[in-house]
């Protein structure tokens, strides 16, 4: 396996409880330590100490666009940081779905950046079909990023998630090669259009129904450089295994 691949577990509010936190946590624990330090764990807010608590690399779910101030329900990246959370995943379909929109995006990425967070901005189509199945993804990338200099582009994690292969609704994962052709899209885009002439390179990972059936897979995939996992990420014996694969 390369070397530097990650896996970002997206708890969601798969892990409804405290305890069940602290269950999951536990698990955590005896993975092997080569494994606990290529993974990042995004908890919902509420969890994040508990997480930074057990010496695992910590993320957020989402992270406010604005600076802290008059911003009631939002939590600014200066307090995530603050936390010592490392990483905010931003985009994410389900947060896309309740209006967050592309240039909101752009913001949540500029707020993290400032304080030191990594984006781990998401992307994906709703359909892949058609005579232009690329489309849509190509739309918001170029409204997520655009704008953004070379050094913003290559401090993100792009994560493509399409949406029909997300969640339990998803009709299936994506194959390897439907990822890395996507990747491979949202990467020349960056490259060709958005930073032509600046050499940009972003670092990617895949997220969607991944399990310990198919991460290998992904994994092996040039330009894929690690996983973003949400349900498997909170079944123990699934996770174990997932992250054996590093
Ligand atoms: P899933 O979720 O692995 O449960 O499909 C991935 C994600 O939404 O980030």
């Amino acid at each position: 396996m390369k070397k530097d691949n990650i896996i970002i577990a997206n708890w969601k509010t798969l892990v409804p409880t405290v305890a069940a936190a602290k269950k999951l946590l536990t698990a955590y624990s005896k993975l092997p330590s080569r494994a606990r330090s290529r993974i990042v764990i995004c908890p919902p807010f509420p969890l994040l100490p508990m997480v930074v608590a057990a010496k695992l690399r910590t993320g957020s779910q989402t992270v406010s666009g604005a600076p802290s101030g008059s911003t009631t329900g939002r939590v600014s990246a200066e307090l995530l940081a603050s936390l010592k959370v490392k990483y905010a995943i931003v985009g994410h379909s389900e947060e896309r779905a309740n209006g967050t929109t592309s240039k909101m995006v752009q913001e949540q990425i500029l707020q993290a950046l400032e304080w030191g967070i990594t984006p781990i901005v998401c992307v994906g189509e709703k359909n892949r079909s058609g005579s232009n199945p690329f489309a849509e993804l190509e739309e918001m990338v170029m409204q997520t990023f655009s704008g953004l200099n070379k050094s913003h582009v290559e401090n993100c994690i792009l994560a493509y998630e399409p949406l029909w292969a997300i969640g339990a609704g998803a009709t299936r994962p994506a194959t390897s090669h439907e990822a890395q052709e996507a990747i491979l899209f949202c990467k020349k885009l960056l490259v060709m259009k958005l930073l032509p002439g600046k050499n940009v390179t972003i670092r990617s990972v895949y997220g969607g129904s991944v399990d310990e059936s198919n991460a290998a897979e992904f994994l092996q995939t040039h330009d894929i450089d690690g996983l973003l996992v949400g349900r498997a990420s909170t079944n123990p014996a699934q996770f174990a295994q997932l992250v054996s694969l590093l």
